[in-house]
């Protein structure tokens, strides 16, 4: 298998033996935060403001797809939004929302969507087209949405005749905070309660966002429930993202002589898994204010030298979109690092057990494809090799292998670099501030 062609690429060219890492430096908002926001935003009845918005294209899809549906967008300074929204300016989209290369924006706008008594067409590029959307479909037709989409709604685009709906009580059967966000959105349109059981816990924002914002809503262990709900509008400044945080802490983690701090980083649930796994690697990480009702802190992270471990079970869910960049650190660490029970790395915006192999392996590091994760050998810590990747459409793929190359022996090529513009358009300023 390879990557796809894509009809525009572009290359990060790093040139290696860069570093150390150093400073203080704010990443983007949280991406997994500001769709939410956006979308309770739209839901609200009045004027919410949203500060620090992520930047990235798939917020601004979310954006573009509630301003397609009435609701009134206006931006002074492009990370401060104010979002007008509730039942009087909703109407139903006239044309197809495309999500472009969004999961979080289809899986949730699939259940946003499905609670108002419309049409709506969702699609997306050719990563989404292979993405499964059948978890979303599900829980949504059990609740009375009407769904078709290619290979019986398994497969976007999706088209959802919503309204109508029924509370369903709803065993999540893979660990994902986007169908049970999907389906608590719907959950406050439907007639009687909406519960979402998890096995394992998933990041906790829908449910933190929606108390916030007064929904009716009840939440236990491993189970959430919603009523039909008015929502307030509120005000939210958006802690930074600590999925993009995490290159440069491991960048930092690995690079000799560094020391950083990244501000503001949510470290609720389900999001700060990676920072466990580096500590139990031996890295040297501390927080430093550490806000309990935001769940926020600022993250001091110092170069140590880093050994093997092994991921895996619960702790996944918590941490599978940092798994490229932890492939890196396991990559500078003494011994053999294993990544398991992580077969969702395979539907991802690549499937990333296969494209981290493969880049691993072009920046001369040894590693193995399993069904359910990879294998990385680690070198010691000592700089890799530079070389040759393809991002594979795949914007934490890219920004995972310009961390690689920082340091690196020589050269470091990422090809498809354009795909770091869906979550973090901002990598390359960050990387001219905190690394000399
Ligand atoms: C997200 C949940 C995770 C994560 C994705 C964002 C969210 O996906 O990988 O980047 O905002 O809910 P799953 O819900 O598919 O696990």
């Amino acid at each position: 298998m390879s990557p796809a062609p894509r009809a525009t690429m572009t290359e990060l060219v790093i040139p290696g033996g860069m570093g150390p890492v150093t400073g203080r430096l704010r990443v983007p908002g949280d991406k997994s935060i500001s769709h939410r926001a956006v979308l309770l935003a739209a839901l609200a009845e009045g004027r919410s403001e949203l500060r620090r918005l992520s930047s990235g294209l798939d917020v601004g899809r979310t954006l573009a797809a509630i301003a397609a549906c009435g609701a009134l967008i206006e931006s002074s300074t492009g990370e401060t939004f104010t979002v007008t929204g509730g039942r009087s300016v909703l109407r139903e989209p006239a044309a197809v929302i495309d999500v472009g290369n969004s999961g979080t924006a289809i899986r949730l706008l699939a259940g946003w969507s499905a609670a108002f008594p419309w049409l709506t067409v969702l699609q997306g590029d050719a990563s989404i087209a292979e993405r499964p959307m059948g978890r979303v479909a599900a829980p949504l037709r059990a609740m009375g949405a009407r769904i078709d989409g290619r290979d019986d709604g398994r497969l976007a685009p999706l088209i959802i005749r919503g309204g109508g709906l029924s509370g369903i009580d709803y065993r999540l059967p893979v660990a994902s905070a986007q169908v049970k966000a999907a389906v608590l959105l719907a959950g406050l349109a439907a007639d009687g309660a909406t519960t979402v059981r998890e096995d394992v816990p998933t990041r906790a924002h829908t449910e933190e966002m929606l108390a916030a914002c007064g929904a009716d809503l009840e939440v236990g262990p491993g189970w959430v429930t919603v009523r039909r709900s008015v929502l307030s509008p509120f005000n939210l400044a958006i802690p930074a993202d600590p999925s993009q945080a995490a290159f440069w802490v491991v960048a930092a983690c690995v690079i000799p002589d560094s020391d950083l701090v990244v501000e503001d980083l949510y470290v609720g649930q389900a999001r700060a898994g990676f920072i466990d796994v580096l500590r139990r690697m031996g890295a040297d990480l501390s927080y430093e204010h550490r806000d309990e009702r935001r769940q926020t802190a600022d993250l001091r992270v110092r170069y140590r030298p880093l050994a093997a471990t092994t991921v895996g079970g619960s702790e996944v869910p918590g941490l599978i979109d940092e798994i490229p960049v932890l492939a890196v650190a396991a990559a500078r660490a003494e011994g053999v690092t294993t990544f398991a029970d992580a077969a969702e790395l395979r539907v991802k915006e690549s499937d990333r057990v296969t494209s981290v192999v493969a880049a691993l392996r072009a920046v001369g590091v040894n590693a193995e494809p399993r069904p359910d994760g990879l294998v990385v050998q680690g070198n010691g810590g000592a700089p890799l090799a530079g070389g040759k990747i393809d991002s594979w459409g795949d914007h934490r793929v890219a920004m995972a292998f310009a961390i690689a190359g920082l340091d690196a022996a020589g050269p470091t090529v990422v090809a498809g670099w354009e795909s770091v513009a869906t979550s973090y358009p901002g990598f390359e300023e960050d990387l001219r501030r905190c690394v000399s």
